[in-house]
């Protein structure tokens, strides 16, 4: 009877301390994309869903000060602009630039592409996914 207690309770105290460091160690593999340190989402590069929610936090973060949050580029640091960015939803635009464009000037900026040095660069976006999916956000935005 005292035996059967004690394993008992062994068997109890060590399903509680193999149980913690599961969910720890898991935490931990997770944030390999290493994109931003402030990235709570879990697994971002194993599914496109979770991509295009970080590209749409990017977005709403990065993005919207100044390409507004419809992409109208009316967002309240557009004015002092010159040139001011452009309307992503015009689809003349759209048809003008292939995919690559798009990519390019979010990674290196609008310098590296012949455009206004004021669209910023933004080389810590190292996941070729989210830069992917931040293209098709923008791509999105198609009237
Ligand atoms: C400080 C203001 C600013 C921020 C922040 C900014 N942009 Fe821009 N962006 C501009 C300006 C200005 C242009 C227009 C450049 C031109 O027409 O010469 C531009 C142009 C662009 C273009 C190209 C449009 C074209 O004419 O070919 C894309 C795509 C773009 N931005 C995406 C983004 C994305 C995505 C982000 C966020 C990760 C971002 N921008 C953040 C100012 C900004």
């Amino acid at each position: 009877m005292r035996n059967t207690t004690l394993i008992s309770i062994l068997a109890l105290a060590l399903a509680t301390a193999c149980s913690k460091p599961s969910p720890a160690s898991s935490d931990q593999a997770e944030p390999q994309p290493g994109v931003t340190p402030a990235g709570g989402t879990t697994a971002s590069a194993a599914t496109g869903g979770a991509g295009a929610a970080k590209a749409k936090e990017i977005f709403a973060n990065r993005c919207t000060p100044c390409h507004g949050p419809e992409g109208r580029g009316d967002g309240p640091a557009s004015a002092s602009l010159n040139p001011r960015p452009r309307d992503f939803q015009d689809k003349d635009w759209h048809a003008s630039v292939d995919d690559k464009h798009i990519e390019t000037i979010i990674k290196f900026g609008g310098a590296a592409v012949g455009k206004s040095p004021a669209m910023p660069g933004n080389p810590d976006l190292n996941d070729p996914v989210i830069v992917a999916e931040l293209r098709t956000l923008i791509r999105n935005f198609k009237n």
